[in-house]
């Protein structure tokens, strides 16, 4: 059944195109189109909806998820099951078809959003707000996949707060905000891709997981070789050399060098990017100002008066989805820690005192690592003759008895040069560490991982996940805190190998794969998200500060002993 599909579409594709010529050939006049011919368009829509209705939302499944099988380990069953599960929650909707004019799809200027309830609530009540996605005919869009963000502020309070945006697969979206404090709230809707470009985003991790690509040089003597490597690679092409990891199983390929062997590996690097991904059909669905993070606008009000609490309906700590928010531009957590801010540097020294700090990831929990040594001065940083932003590095204040490290995590690293003796797996590295109640472990792993199909990273999470778990077996008083992906500032070309559509699926797998074990989960999205300033991929200062006040909250907790 899920096998013919691809061939019906295929028909109904053609049916459909050919009715859609005449508009083609005269898209310029399109604006014009009489009602009739509008309905009928509708007509042929929903007869399409109509037939591929199927039972349930599993349809994503059809998508191949067989992706280099041969070159990882067997799952088990029980990995198995985890992995359906995993893909099936992260099923996302969308047109059943493809090819339709770009005037049929996902206008943000043509879409609206609606405030519910009256023009005064109160604190501790739920702000709906139901958002109606238009194409660019203005006529409602029939199904959902449109990825919104949303976040309601108040810029002279320095508020911010990020809303859950529902999907109703109708073209019709829910959004929920918690209301957190008094005062004129706005709400910000944004349509960061339309439906029509998760579905090429899709395909993408699906088709062209080497659309970065990686290489490395051999050398010995004097004599020196680049070859091409990645996760997987074509076989029967020519020899690999297969750098698997014995102890996780982490698959590793390079071409093998002409004349060298494969243990003359000294540097891995970014190889680079692949052009050429999408059609010019597919490329009209990523336009800056047109369709890609651009605001929806408020029909009728775009504010409320959020007026002081009823009595007895404070009650926002119930809001189980929301991580926290932000007032006076500092981050308030909803539930766990209670945020202390580290202004200066004595205070942060006091905290960490007798601390062995342990950060593993890419560059954005490198930028903790940057941000400690560069405001605690007694914390020297060991020169350790490494690659200037790759490390490994290693900071101590022995008169404090602080210690903290920042390495990179193993391939695939985008990283421009690093060492193949530097390239070591997370999982590993916290099977070597003691643990214990001075011993604090910061994760951030996730943006080198967008250009791979999802399962990769599921693969990676549950190596971390089962070191963690042996590490919290060992000591249970270690602190392991994992930060999740955060929004970035996107382009046309940037989406298709960073888009946040991918870090948000990334998001979903890493805090499902963690949920119920003993590790803080750093909301790097809300975070992100809630804050007035533009969304990075290095969160800029204000948000990292609140981020290592909440890390630091974590290991000095108020009102408690310090850990140690
Ligand atoms: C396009 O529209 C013009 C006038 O609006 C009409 O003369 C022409 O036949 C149309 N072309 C097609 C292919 O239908
Ligand atoms: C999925 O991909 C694998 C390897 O690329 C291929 O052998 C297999 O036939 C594909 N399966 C389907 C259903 O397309
Ligand atoms: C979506 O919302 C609009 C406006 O409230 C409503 O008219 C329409 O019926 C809704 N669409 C569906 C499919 O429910
Ligand atoms: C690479 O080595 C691993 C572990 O030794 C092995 O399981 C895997 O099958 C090898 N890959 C290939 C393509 O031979
Ligand atoms: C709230 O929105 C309404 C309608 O858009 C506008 O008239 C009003 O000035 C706004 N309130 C504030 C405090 O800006
Ligand atoms: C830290 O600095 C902020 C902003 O300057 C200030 O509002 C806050 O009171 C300070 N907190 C402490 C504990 O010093």
């Amino acid at each position: 059944m899920e096998r013919q599909m691809p061939r019906f579409v295929t028909v109904f594709f053609f049916l459909a195109l050919s009715g859609f010529i005449i508009l083609v050939c005269n898209i310029t006049s399109l604006e014009k189109l009489s009602g009739q011919v509008i309905s009928t368009f509708y007509q042929i829509q929903n007869s399409i909806h109509s037939v591929f209705t199927s039972p349930g939302n599993l349809w994503p499944l059809e998508l191949n998820h067989t992706y280099c099988a041969h070159f990882g380990q067997v799952p088990t069953v029980e990995e198995a099951n985890e992995e359906r599960y995993l893909l099936n929650s992260i099923a996302w909707p969308g047109p059943l078809v493809q090819g339709l004019p770009v005037e049929l799809s996902s206008d943000p200027s043509k879409s609206y959003f609606v405030i519910q309830g009256p023009a005064e609530q109160h604190i501790g009540g739920q702000l709906e707000v139901n958002v109606h996605v238009q194409n660019f005919l203005g006529l409602p869009k029939k199904h959902g996949g449109d990825f919104l963000i949303a976040r309601l502020h108040t810029p002279e309070l320095g508020a911010g707060v990020a809303g859950q945006v529902q999907d109703h697969h109708n073209g019709n979206y829910t959004v929920l905000f918690p209301l957190l404090w008094a005062g004129v709230v706005w709400v910000e809707i944004t349509m960061v891709h339309p439906s029509e470009a998760v579905v090429v985003l899709k395909r993408l991790q699906e088709e062209h997981y080497d659309r970065v690509f990686f290489k490395s040089l051999f050398r010995s003597g004097f004599l020196s070789e680049t070859t091409v490597c990645n996760l997987c690679l074509p076989l029967n092409h020519q020899p690999l050399c297969n750098y698997t990891d014995p102890e996780t199983g982490e698959p590793w390929y390079c071409y093998k060098p002409k004349m060298l062997g494969c243990d003359t590996r000294i540097i891995h690097y970014k190889g680079g990017y692949k052009n050429n991904l999408i059609t010019e059909y597919e490329a009209k669905f990523f336009k800056s100002n047109v369709n890609m993070k651009v605001p929806i606008h408020a029909s009728g009000m775009g504010n409320v008066t959020v007026l002081p609490a009823e009595k007895g309906l404070a009650n926002f700590k119930k809001n189980k989805k929301t991580s926290g928010f932000y007032f006076h531009n500092i981050w308030r957590p909803l539930r766990g820690t209670v945020l202390q801010q580290f202004n200066d540097s004595s205070a942060i020294t006091r905290c960490l005192r007798g601390k062995i700090i342990h950060m593993f990831g890419d560059s954005t929990v490198r930028q903790w690592f940057e941000y400690l040594t560069t405001s605690v001065p007694s914390l020297k940083e060991f020169n350790l003759h490494s690659l200037k932003k790759v490390g490994p590095f290693l900071a101590v204040d022995s008169k404090n008895n602080i210690l903290v490290s920042y390495r990179c995590h193993g391939p695939p690293i985008r990283f421009t040069s690093v060492l193949s003796s530097e390239l070591h797996y997370v999982a590993n590295e916290i099977d070597r560490i003691k643990g214990g109640p001075g011993t604090v472990i910061l994760v951030s792993v996730w943006s080198h991982f967008s250009t791979f199909p999802i399962e990769v990273y599921i693969r990676r999470l549950r190596h971390i996940r089962r070191a963690v778990v042996r590490l919290l077996n060992r000591e249970p008083a270690t602190l392991v805190v994992i930060r999740t992906a955060n929004l970035q500032k996107i382009d046309p070309g940037y989406s298709l190998y960073n888009s946040d559509w991918f870090s948000l699926q990334i998001n979903a797998v890493l805090c499902a794969m963690f949920k119920g074990l003993n590790v803080q989960m750093l909301d790097a999205w809300e975070m992100t998200l809630a804050h007035h300033l533009p969304h990075l991929l290095h969160p800029s200062p204000p948000i990292i500060k609140n981020m290592i006040d909440l890390i630091l909250s974590n290991i000095c907790p108020v009102g408690k002993k310090r850990r140690s």
